[in-house]
């Protein structure tokens, strides 16, 4: 538990790292970050996303925060996401997102829910053809039993852990029955193994409807890449926005702390930015990676009186809002 791998990305990025890193040294002193380096400004310099260098240090250290890199919309030669790349790399094969209600005045009282995303595979695996023509792209959807067993064990063992009594699959199984039937099939039997728990399932767009109508219907969202993605952040409006909202990617060997926001270019260098997605992020890794539940705890905690006394970024609306360092001088006030 004393080293992490903090990967410089885009945006806010270097906005939002340094008070993690403050946090993080609040709780565990001797806790020793090693900087890499991934993202859209890396490749128009060194003309890689995502170098070697960045993929063994995250591979050796096994505990990394990563904030967002700069995607554009459409194709540039030798570019691709690094995230969705390293994700793959590091067989983080787990989303972990939760949308639990902040005391904010966007979110709504009562969300707890958690969705838990697989995040290696579906039409993720971005392999996609354009015909001669152009007129014509095409996407491959790769859906495996063995993927889906462990995403779905990880959403039963979450729902355990953190005493949730049911857990939603969620699929689109009536037009996809080769892909997303065979996650719906798999996600059941692993269901079968804990009668203790409530499963039940809604197709995606009917779970969207819910999402918006009524969140406090879910408690663990079982879904694939492409639906958890999106049901995410939908999620995150509830529990007062994009700049509240953590995740954490996680495998047998390695975690990925990483909030649902991207660069937000719009905000970036104004030191503004919301930092208690990438630090509550953190405190997940430090929960679920590490195991120490009680600093995790800490940190949460701080967060959310920080919150509760009314110190809000830009993206709260507020009267007044405060820097993203003045944010986090209170946070780290109440880890004193
Ligand atoms: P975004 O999450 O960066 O921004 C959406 C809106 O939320 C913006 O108005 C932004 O200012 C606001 N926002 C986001 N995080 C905030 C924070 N911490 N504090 C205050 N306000 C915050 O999503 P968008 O605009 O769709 O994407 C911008 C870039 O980020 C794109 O290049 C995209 O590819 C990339 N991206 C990267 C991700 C990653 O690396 N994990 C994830 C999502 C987007
Ligand atoms: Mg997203």
């Amino acid at each position: 538990m004393a080293d992490l791998c903090v990967i410089k990305g885009d945006g806010i990025s270097s906005e939002v790292i340094p008070a993690v890193i403050r946090v993080a040294r609040q709780v565990i002193p001797h806790l020793k970050t090693h900087t890499a380096y991934a993202g859209w400004d890396y490749f128009q310099e060194h003309g890689t996303p995502l170098p070697q260098e960045t993929i063994d240090m995250a591979k050796d250290i096994k505990a990394v925060l990563f904030i967002a890199a700069d995607s554009p919309s459409v194709p540039i030669e030798g570019y691709f996401s690094p995230i969705i790349r390293l994700r793959r790399m590091l067989s983080t094969y787990a989303n972990l997102r939760p949308t639990r209600y902040l005391p904010v005045p966007t979110a709504r009282v009562g969300v707890d829910l958690f969705v838990v995303r697989e995040n290696t595979e579906d039409l993720y695996i971005s392999d996609e053809q354009v015909a001669d023509d152009g007129d014509t792209g095409t996407a491959t959807k790769v859906i495996t039993r063995q993927a889906t067993e462990r995403i779905a064990r990880t959403a039963y063992w979450l729902a355990q852990e953190s005493q949730y009594s049911q857990v939603t699959i969620v699929h689109k199984g009536n037009v996809f029955p080769q892909t997303d039937g065979l996650f719906r099939r798999v996600a059941l039997e692993i269901a079968e193994g804990y009668p203790q728990i409530e499963t039940d399932e809604l197709l995606v767009d009917t779970a969207a409807y819910w999402m918006v109508k009524n969140p406090s219907r879910f408690n663990v969202i079982l879904t694939s890449n492409m639906y958890g993605d999106i049901l995410s952040d939908m999620a995150a409006a509830w529990g007062g926005g994009l700049g509240l909202a953590p995740a954490l990617n996680l495998g047998d060997d390695v975690a990925i702390a990483e909030p649902v926001h991207g660069a937000a270019p719009d905000i970036a260098g104004k030191g503004v930015a919301n930092p208690t997605a990438a630090i509550l992020s953190f405190a997940m890794l430090v929960r679920f990676h590490w195991g120490q539940v009680d600093i995790a705890q800490q940190i949460e905690d701080a967060v959310y009186q920080t919150l509760s006394e009314g110190y809000h970024t830009i993206d709260i609306p507020t009267d007044k809002s405060v820097s993203t360092v003045e944010f986090t001088d209170r946070v780290c006030e109440h880890l004193e």
